[in-house]
Parts: C-alpha cells; structure tokens; sequence
C-alpha cells in the first residue's frame, strides 16, 4: 500500500501557506506517522515513528544513502566532506576523523571553548551596565564560529572569524537556495550566482592559504589544532596523507557542522530558559552550589548534570536539524507502507522528539526527563538530535561539551530577559531558526 498524503501543487501552497514546519505537523495528525509528499517528479516520505528511524538508520541503512537529495550540499557547498561523502571515501573519512572527536578527544578544545566564553562574559558584563538589548542568536553564532576556527586552524583574529563566517553563511544560504527553488546555471551572471562564487574563493583561497602556511613551518611548529591532526593522519592500507582538496572539504564541513547547530541549540535553551522560570532556578541552584561564583572547568561538568540535562531538553523540544534525509535505493517497506526506490526518507527529530507515544506531555520543556532513571526507560530511538547508527554526528561530543560549559559559564552570571510581548517565529531555514532572532536584554545576577 503506498502512503497517503498530498499532490505536489497541494503540498507546495500547504507548506507556503502555513510554514513548512506547522503544515507537516498539520499532515502528520492528518495521516499518522507515514505519510508521503510529492515534490514534482520526486516521492518525499514523512517518517516520524522511532522504528523507522532505526530501520532506516541503522538496521537496513544499506538501502538508504546520501544519494541525489545531497547534489546540490556535494555541489555547492561540502564537496566530498564527511557529511556528503558516501562508500568507501566515507568509510575511510570517518575512520580518520573518529578519534577527534571522541568524549576524550574533544576534551582538547575545552580551553579554546573556556577562552571564548570568558571573552564572552566579558561582553556580557558591559552589556548588562547598560542593559542593553541584544539577538541572543547572533551572540550565540558568534562564539560558537570562533571556537570551532580555533578548534580547526586555531585563528585568533577577529577579523579572519568575521571573514570566514560570512562567506561561509552566504554559501549555506546559497546552497539551501538550490534545493528548494529552481535557479539559474552558475554562469549565468545573477548578482545571486556572482556573489556565492566570490564567497567561495574567498573560502578556499583563506583555507589554502592556512594550508600552505603550515606546511612552510617545521611540523615541531604546528599548532594542536584539527588542521595538523587532518593533515599528520595517513591512510592505514596505502599509508598516504589525505589529499588537498580533501582537507578542505573537511575543513568547511566541520566549519558549517560545526558551529551553526550549537549557536541554535544554545539560542534555543536562553529562550526555554527565560520561557521557564522554574528550569531557570533549579539551573542557577546547581551552578551557585558547585561553582559559587568562579569560572567551570571541564572536571567541573560531572557535578552539573542538570545544566546537560537542560541542555538535551532544548536538543528535544527544538533540534537544531529537525530533518535529514536519506534516499531509497531500492524498494522497501516502513511502518507498513511501500517506499519506492529513489524516493527521500525524511526522518524528523522535530517531530518524532514530540510524539505523543513516546514522551509524556511533549510539549513541556522539563530536563527532569534526562535523570538517569528517567533517560533509562525511553525507546532507543524517540530521541535522534544527532541522527542514528554509523552516521550519527561526528561532533556530537564536541557540541555538548561546548553547550555544557558556555551555559554554566554564562547562566550563573547573567539572566537574559525577554522582550516584553516577545513571541517566537520558529521557521525551518536547513536548520531550526527563530525568524524574528531572539531579543533580549542581558541583565548581571545579583
Ligand atoms: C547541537 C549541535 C549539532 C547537531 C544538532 C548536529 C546534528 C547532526 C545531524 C542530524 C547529522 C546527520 C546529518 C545527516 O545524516 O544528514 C550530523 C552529522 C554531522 N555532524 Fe553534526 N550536529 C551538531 C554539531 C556538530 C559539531 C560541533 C560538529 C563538528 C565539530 C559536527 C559535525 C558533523 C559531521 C562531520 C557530520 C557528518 C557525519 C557523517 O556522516 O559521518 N556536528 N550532525
């Protein structure tokens, strides 16, 4: 039986209508937990239920790759980066990259991360004398951007942050672009088309440079940082250091994985923070009790489960990436239904994270349900913030080590106050986005 669901002229009007976002969730009560959409020529199939994420993700992930719906990331934007890369390529990228990223390997960026949050509380504490208004979200991209540069190439100047960052954000902007309209050829002079291809040479002569930089110094001269362990690593079977171009692949997909997804993550926890009193006192409580005021380190975190338990919360009720997709190479069946070959499975964490099967009263912002005994009792996969199986995020480590310091360091210090009659625009931009930004007044605790 194929799934049910609308044509492509309804659900194109639906999704322009009433927001992509709120008119899936208006087909997901509809239509239950499969349901299918068509776009043009193409099946797009809604899965919500955590037994599709597994089948899909993990148990028969071999029929399910980053195929067609990734041409334009691969074209545009990541190359053959971790994120896009399929097969062996994959494989062997993700063997290369694993050991940084793992609980212990990230530990090495908790300084630059501990470095970036005293300069913002620094700010934060101007920003308070004058009680000044800000957009959370831009505060929140703007460290998150320069802890991962100097995570990756270990940049310190503002100026390369501000440069990178922009150009990056205008191929993202570009790329999304691609996959959801039907543009021009890249010759064709657009201001649109003219202005993604000076942000991309901008991007690859900035990293070639960085490259060539470090391969003039001594190898006993270069800094700890992503770059050097990319470039020191060497294929187990041939024994050869990865290619160039492959270097920068990696390097803008751990820029563009790797900052924007936290920045929301933590903009969204400010404004569940600010939207519950209650979450925001037990918070403060645990932070006086163990810090009393100074700054964390990271043998800190252990004793401040509620600040991680605050922010797997916001991962829940507002993932950063509330979809991805993995295209059918063959035919299948899921929840049921017949999934043709070539169709998008769109997995949803958004959606499945608020299912009123797996979680009670879903949406309640309530970090009591990460307790250890709590987390225990939940279905293996009704919680995919990071997606499933051998695919998962890479980062994800990385991210909560970040949040989990950036939040203690900035929440036992300073209460951001909502803009009065503040109400939030939640959009689907790639990522989970609050269209109207995040308003707030940084106020210092007492
Ligand atoms: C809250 C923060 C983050 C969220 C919500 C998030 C979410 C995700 C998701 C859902 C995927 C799967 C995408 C797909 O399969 O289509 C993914 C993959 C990936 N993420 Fe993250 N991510 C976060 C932070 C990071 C960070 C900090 C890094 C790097 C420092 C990173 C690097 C990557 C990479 C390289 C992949 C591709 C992994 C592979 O396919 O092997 N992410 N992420």
């Amino acid at each position: 039986m194929k799934p049910p669901g609308p044509g492509s002229i309804q659900f194109v009007l639906g999704a322009r209508r009433q927001g992509f976002l709120s008119y899936v969730g208006s087909l997901w009560h509809q239509h239950g937990d499969l349901f299918q959409a068509k776009i043009g020529p193409r099946t797009l199939v809604f899965a919500m239920h955590p037994d599709a994420v597994e089948r899909v993700a993990v148990s028969h992930r071999s029929n399910y790759d980053k195929l067609r719906s990734y041409d334009p990331v691969r074209e545009f934007l990541l190359g053959d980066g971790l994120v896009s890369s399929t097969g062996d390529l994959w494989r062997r990228q993700r063997k290369w990259m694993a050991p940084f990223y793992t609980p212990k390997g990230v530990q090495t960026y908790a300084e630059a991360m501990l470095r970036d949050g005293e300069r913002l509380v620094e700010r934060w504490g101007d920003l308070a004398k004058r009680a000044a208004e800000v957009d959370i979200a831009e505060e929140m991209t703007f460290v998150t951007a320069s802890i991962i540069l100097k995570a990756m190439f270990s940049t310190e100047t503002l100026d390369a942050i501000h440069q990178i960052k922009d150009a990056v954000e205008t191929m993202i902007g570009f790329a999304s672009n691609r996959m959801t309209s039907l543009p021009l050829p890249l010759w064709v002079p657009t201001g649109k088309n003219q202005k993604y291809l000076a942000a991309r040479t901008l991007v690859h002569r900035l990293i070639n440079e960085i490259i060539a930089q470090r391969r003039a110094m001594p190898e006993s001269d270069w800094p700890d940082d992503l770059l050097s362990r990319m470039m020191n690593a060497r294929d187990e079977e041939t024994g050869q250091p990865m290619a160039e171009s492959l270097l920068r692949d990696e390097s803008i997909t751990t820029f563009f994985a790797g900052h924007e997804t936290t920045a929301r993550t933590m903009t969204f926890a400010w404004y569940a923070l600010a939207a519950n009193p209650a979450v925001a006192d037990e918070l403060r409580a645990e932070l006086d009790h163990v810090l009393g005021g100074r700054a964390p380190t990271v043998s800190d975190l252990r004793a401040l489960p509620y600040t991680l338990q605050v922010v797997k919360e916001s991962l829940r009720l507002y993932p950063a990436a509330p979809f991805y997709i993995r295209d059918a190479v063959g035919p299948d069946t899921l929840g049921g239904f017949e999934i043709p070959a070539g169709a998008g499975v769109m997995l949803s964490p958004y959606f499945t994270h608020r299912h009123p099967g797996f979680w009670e009263h879903p949406e309640r912002f309530d970090p009591a349900r990460w307790r250890k005994e709590n987390e225990s009792k939940q279905h293996a996969y009704a919680y995919h913030p990071f997606a499933a199986g051998p695919r998962i995020c890479i980062g994800n480590n990385f991210s909560l080590l970040e949040s989990h310091l950036l939040l203690a360091m900035l929440a036992q210090r300073f209460v951001p106050k909502l803009r009065t009659g503040y109400v939030p625009q939640w959009e689907m931009q790639g990522t989970l986005h609050l269209g109207n930004g995040l308003p707030m007044t940084i106020t210092a605790r007492d």
